[in-house]
């Protein structure tokens, strides 16, 4: 059932080429230079009456609704706010009849935000399901959705669920422009052509492995880590602490590169990785200096760059190469490496990859 890999998480990290490619499959049709999202299509008139997109989710699916944020804010121009499901349903929020909340949700089964649902809809707001198991709760208590159809996630660590989650925001985003003219149908083929290389591109990022495996090695006794990234990937450097603190039970926090100023460098000595995403056109000049910041207090630095890379390299003491794409796609890409340091120093620490201590694959109580 593990398909002759060793874990689940291992598997499902392989599996993201394909379950990518399943997602926009039907979808993402780039020779008529449309998308196809029936969820959407059948709301259209809300969507673009809308003032504003709420996502609710938790964990790893925040994390997906906030590059989503930097997606539907880039693209669409929707202003976006992403709040934990746990949060919003207690704080009594303000919320219309011309808001949308998209709740995301791997298992569709998560209380908190079948709660954030429940509430959004006795407010009067549409409310659209992101979810991925088929007739879950939450896929039945939404008032439309689109399925991710990444196919069944077992590791507790959510892996191909978060990728496919962002590939189906990508979609909807993409959508919207081109309904609101935010994109010219240049750029929107454009976007589409590159959405499509993602699943071939994923695969050769998944080609660091043999790398990424001798960096969790040096770094494997570690107590601490932190990750780095800005803009898109912002939320990406968040994922990848959570993927480490949850199977490795190694202490890690994930920062907006520029706010490492306003506190978190005092955490920085010789004894500190730090793993930094540092792609191209992502505001890469600012992140490269990030990185000699980090390298005067005499950080670790691993970086995360786009293939070709010369700055980050002559500074940093390991970098992992990422195939180049639009920025807004970047996440899908630079999330690999990320997955596979996780799961490689979780084996390499002994740990139970597939179900950590203290954790359930869905959170079915608050
Ligand atoms: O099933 P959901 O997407 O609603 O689950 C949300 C979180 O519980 C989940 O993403 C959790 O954070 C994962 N263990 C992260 O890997």
């Amino acid at each position: 059932e593990k398909g002759g890999y060793d874990h689940f998480m291992l598997k499902e990290i392989h599996e993201q080429p394909e379950a990518i490619f399943d997602t926009f499959r039907g979808r993402l049709l780039s020779n008529e230079a449309m998308i196809k999202l029936a969820g959407v299509e059948d709301n259209m008139k809300k969507f673009l009456a809308a003032d504003r997109i709420i996502v609710v989710a938790c964990g790893t699916s925040w994390h997906a609704g906030l590059v989503s944020e930097y997606i539907f804010e880039d693209l669409a121009r929707i202003p976006v706010e992403v709040e934990y499901a746990s949060e919003f349903r207690y704080r009594n929020p303000v919320i219309t009849e011309k808001d949308i909340v998209i709740a995301i949700s791997q298992s569709g089964e998560t209380a908190d935000t079948l709660a954030a649902i429940k509430l959004a809809k006795s407010k009067g707001a549409f409310v659209f399901g992101v979810c991925n198991v088929v007739g879950s709760s939450i896929a039945r208590e939404t008032d439309a959705g689109a399925y991710t159809h990444a196919g069944p996630e077992i590791g507790v660590a959510s892996t191909k669920a978060f990728t496919t989650q962002i590939t189906v925001l990508t979609l909807m985003a993409l959508r919207l422009a081109r309904a609101k003219g935010t994109l010219s149908s240049s750029e929107f083929r454009h976007h589409l052509i590159e959405l499509e290389t993602i699943p071939s591109k994923v695969e050769e990022a998944l080609k660091s492995d043999a790398y990424v495996q001798t960096v969790a090695d040096i770094y494997k006794y570690a107590t601490n880590f932190l990750y780095l990234g800005r803009g898109f990937n912002f939320p990406v450097a968040l994922e990848g602490a959570l993927k480490l603190k949850e199977i490795s039970y190694i202490h890690a926090e994930g920062y907006p590169a520029a706010e490492m100023k306003h506190g978190p460098i005092a955490l920085i000595d010789e004894q500190m990785p730090v793993v930094v995403i540092a792609t191209k056109k992502g505001h890469y000049e600012k992140v490269v200096s990030n990185i000699q910041e980090i390298k005067s207090r005499k950080g670790k630095i691993i970086g995360i760059v786009t293939k070709g890379d010369v700055s980050v390299k002559e500074l940093a003491d390991h970098v992992i190469e990422v195939p180049e794409t639009l920025e807004c796609l970047t996440p899908l890409l630079t999330t690999i490496p990320l997955q596979l340091l996780s799961y490689h120093i979780a084996v390499m620490l002994d740990k139970n990859v597939d179900q950590p201590r203290n954790l359930a694959k869905s959170v079915t109580v608050e």
